[in-house]
């Protein structure tokens, strides 16, 4: 039977696909439409402090009628953009802890994976990111946390915060998708090293985003119609994306603000469908052949790109 979640270095289970109440209408419906993923089937959301959505995170669990230990629930630590400058404001370390407090007040629980959105969220300065994983680390101790991870770090940030560290992250949340695979392969190899499984958001992007849909476009295409005669059922192009993320032991953090889309979304989180290891290959092979990132923020500042073209 396809397993519907991952064990973390730190034994405890993460659903593989969580639905996200960040994208598009989902941060104004994130109630409804987190009733609507919950109903559907998915366990597993993912909110952040500066998403604003953690109360009604809480909320859709209990409108769901569920209880709260059979749904998975991450959120971020805040780091918000300046309107004026359009840099990351970063949090003081003396204010993390209440920040932190923000959340779990905010959620009416502690969550079940807490993550530092971005490494700016630490103040700039030498050893500060080290410094705001320790608090992590204390207030894990303390049960005011239980598993810690982190999002949009580089190799020189995980490294960062490794180095003395009592608890290694367990997970990495970046945009992950074949098209990021040439990029990140330094990252990943880091990750895999120290057992930090790789959450990919934006992981739809070869299909919604890339302006013509690149090299995957066919081949995509191709894998749907197999799995689709196999399984006798429409499984798309997002679906196939969804397979690879798990076949690469990627936790899929996607979105839908549409019903239907949300049911397909819970159907393949539910599915023992699976891609075959020529056609995970493939897709790795070809996605490779091309660099395109959607999300454009840090990731590229002082972590090199590869010489590929974007088409
Ligand atoms: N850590 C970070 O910095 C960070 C950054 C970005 C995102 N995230 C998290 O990741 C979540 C997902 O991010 P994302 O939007 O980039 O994920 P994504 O999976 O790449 O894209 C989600 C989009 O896919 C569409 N979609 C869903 N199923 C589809 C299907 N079968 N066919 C075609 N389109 C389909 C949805 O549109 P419809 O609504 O129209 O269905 C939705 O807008 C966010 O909500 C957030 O929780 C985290």
């Amino acid at each position: 039977m396809s397993p519907t979640s991952f064990t973390l270095h730190d034994g405890t289970s993460i659903p593989w696909l969580a639905w996200g109440n960040a994208t598009g209408t989902t941060k104004e419906r994130a109630l409804d439409d987190g009733k609507i993923a919950l109903d559907a089937g998915i366990r597993h959301i993912d909110t952040a402090q500066n998403y604003q959505t953690e109360v009604q995170t809480g909320q859709s669990i209990q409108k769901a009628g569920l209880e709260k230990s059979a749904v998975y629930v991450t959120s971020k630590c805040m780091s918000l953009k300046s309107t004026v400058t359009h840099s990351w404001a970063p949090v003081p370390l003396e204010d993390v802890r209440a920040s932190i407090q923000g959340s779990l007040d905010k959620l009416g629980f502690v969550p079940d994976l807490y993550l530092i959105h971005n490494p700016f969220v630490a103040p700039r300065g030498e050893g500060n990111l080290k410094k705001l994983w320790k608090i992590f680390e204390e207030l894990k101790d303390e049960g005011k946390l239980k598993s810690i991870g982190v999002s949009n770090f580089r190799p020189q940030d995980i490294e960062a915060i490794l180095d003395g560290a009592r608890y290694k992250p367990v997970v990495n949340q970046i945009e992950f998708h074949p098209y990021t695979l040439a990029h990140l392969e330094p990252l990943l190899e880091l990750q895999a090293k120290h057992g930090i499984l790789i959450e990919s958001y934006g992981g739809l992007t070869p299909i919604l985003r890339h302006p013509t849909g690149g090299p995957l476009k066919q081949v995509l295409e191709r894998i749907a119609l197999r799995l689709t005669h196999k399984y006798g059922e429409g499984i798309d192009q997002a679906a196939v994306l969804l397979l690879w993320l798990k076949a690469q032991r990627a936790v899929a953090v996607t979105a839908s603000g549409n019903p239907e889309r949300i049911g397909k979304l819970a159907k393949v989180y539910q599915s023992e469908w699976e891609l075959d290891p020529e056609e995970v290959e493939e897709i790795s092979r070809v996605g490779k052949t091309i660099h395109y990132r959607h999300y454009r923020i840090h990731m590229e500042e002082d972590f090199p790109i590869p010489d590929l073209p974007q088409q």
